[in-house]
């Protein structure tokens, strides 16, 4: 018996080590983890369990029968972050370069099904060479189980995706089907080709970096939501984002203990909307101010700045926040802000996450550059997501709420629940100059009459009171007291229920 034990243990010990210790030491001289060491980070200490440790290849081509490396290139199976339940997969890429082979696949289809079973989130680690060259058909077939399970999983189980090396050719894909994407900087990038390729194809001559590393998934093509410094910050941040995330549909958003009192003013808000209603203010003051704790993980900090979006708590309870940020071209919405918050909210609604939208709107951006890169088509798909959302809507407007803007960013019409706006709202079709140059322009020329045309315009329109008579606005609130207001609105709406009228589903325009 002691024989069988031990010769178990070695066995295991064998398979932990992967590639061998030559590799492992190339791994660490490059800034990266192994597999286990990323997976013993982002877990609860010791709650790791490992499926799957002896599969290997069955490939006999290209003489792979001779080099067979248990765990073939990818550790998978579960354990806890802060004890909640998670499904785990990270590539080795000290086997075969941590490249895709049938039974590797088999590995991950096992722990997607076994995610979406078990109703619970999914962690995907990438760090790997694509599909595994010596297997062809095979691979490619693998990657289709994985792609396909993604989307049945899609809406049902949070996917994360953290790109911690490589990922390219077939395993960009399954990422770019998952929720959210991390990177780490310099040392991860992701692409379907590669530079050689790109080379050949097109005469480019162009780094990985410069092709897909974090930097530019994270600011210009916005594949990725966030990158961080090193492995051990990356895997540190996921788990904090998982605390903010239901493991499921139907689960409802995570409270934890709150020590922030739902009553708490900030009087220093009173003061926050500048007296000069085009100078610029920091709209992510207001959310820390606002939320408990001022803990706030921000999704695609980096991209569409023109717009916030990230998850926060109120009463210990997540909450989706959506915002203009007036620091970046006045909160404008462009092509690039509407995905980014389209995105975010439909995610939100999707895993039942109330979405609060803080609004200061000068209108959607105009230009040969935004009409042409389809603007009224990306504008329509933050309509349709905020039109869409079933989930608990609570919406103020703390200054401007122009334009068509005003009815995107959940205005009462489109579903908006609880609406609020602060006294320094400005609720109108377009600011007063543009205004009176339209409907008085016989006038111009003569400053005095525009200035006088302008005042009254103003005094009409740019208030949030024309709104509240209509009862558009449900109520004019002090700014100091946002976090009480906002707090009791969604309290009240806990139990919100809408049916919608049955349909396979919606055409959100692509
Ligand atoms: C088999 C692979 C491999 C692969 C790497 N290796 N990629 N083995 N299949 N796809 C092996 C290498 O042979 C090497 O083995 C070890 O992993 C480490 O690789 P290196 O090249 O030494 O590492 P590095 O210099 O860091 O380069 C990493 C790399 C490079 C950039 C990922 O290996 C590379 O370009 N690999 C091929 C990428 C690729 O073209 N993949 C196929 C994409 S097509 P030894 O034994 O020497 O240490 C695809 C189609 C799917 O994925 C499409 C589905 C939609």
């Amino acid at each position: 018996m002691k024989d069988i034990l031990e010769r178990l243990e070695d066995r295991r010990a064998q398979a932990r080590l992967g590639g061998g210790e030559k590799r492992i030491a190339a791994q660490h001289a490059r800034g990266k983890l192994t597999a286990r060491e990323r997976i013993e980070l982002l877990l609860d200490h010791g709650s790791f369990e490992e499926f799957d440790m002896f599969v290997e290849h069955r490939s006999t081509d290209f003489g792979m029968e001779k080099v067979k490396i248990p765990g073939d290139g990818v550790v998978t199976g579960w354990g806890t972050v802060n004890g909640r339940t998670v499904f785990v997969f990270a590539k080795d890429f000290t086997v075969f370069g941590g490249s895709l082979s049938e039974t590797h696949a088999q590995k991950i289809i096992k722990i997607q099904d076994m995610a979406l079973k078990m109703r619970a989130p999914i962690i995907g680690l990438f760090d790997a060479g694509g599909a595994r060259i010596q297997e062809g058909v095979a691979a490619l077939g693998g990657y289709g189980e994985v792609f396909k399970r993604n989307v049945i999983a899609s809406g049902v189980i949070p996917q994360i995706s953290v790109i911690m090396g490589p990922c390219a050719g077939g395993d960009v894909y399954s990422p770019a089907m998952t929720d959210f994407i991390f990177m780490v900087r310099d040392r991860s990038y992701m692409f379907v080709t590669g530079p050689e390729v790109v080379k050949t194809v097109t005469n480019e001559t162009v780094t990985s970096e410069e092709l897909g590393g974090a930097k530019i998934h994270t600011t210009k093509s916005s594949v990725a939501d966030g990158a961080y410094d090193n492995d051990v910050e990356a895997l540190l941040q996921v788990r904090r984002l998982i605390d903010f995330l239901p493991a499921n549909n139907l689960d409802g958003a995570p409270e934890i203990p709150s020590f922030d009192d739902p009553n708490r003013v900030d009087d220093s808000l009173d003061t926050l909307i500048p007296d000069n209603p085009n100078k610029p203010y920091d709209m992510k003051e207001l959310i820390l101010k606002v939320v408990d704790e001022g803990d706030f993980f921000e999704i695609q900090e980096a991209f569409a700045k023109n717009i916030i979006t990230g998850f926060a708590r109120i009463e210990g309870r997540t909450i989706g926040i959506v915002a203009n940020q007036p620091m970046v071209l006045a909160g404008v919405l462009d092509s690039d802000a509407s995905r980014k918050a389209a995105r975010f909210i439909r995610f939100c609604d999707a895993f039942n996450i109330p979405v609060v939208t803080f609004e200061d709107v000068p209108g959607f951006l105009p230009g040969t550059a935004q009409e042409y890169g389809g603007l009224i088509k990306h504008g329509a798909k933050l309509l349709f997501a905020y039109s869409e959302a079933t989930v608990p809507l609570v919406t103020v407007i703390t200054r401007k709420a122009y334009g068509g803007a005003y009815d995107v960013m959940a205005s009462k019409h489109v579903g908006g629940d609880v609406n609020y706006a602060w006294p320094t709202a400005q609720i109108a079709v377009m600011g007063a100059k543009g205004a009176v140059e339209i409907i008085f322009r016989s006038d111009i020329g003569d400053p005095d009459k525009i200035a006088a045309r302008t005042k009254e315009y103003e005094d009409r329109f740019m208030s949030p009171f024309v709104a509240a008579e209509r009862g558009y606005i449900d109520e004019v609130i002090m700014p100091h007291s946002t976090r009480r207001r906002i707090a009791r609105a969604l309290a009240m709406l806990r139990a919100k229920e809408v049916e919608r009228p049955w349909k396979k589903h919606d055409n959100i325009p692509l």
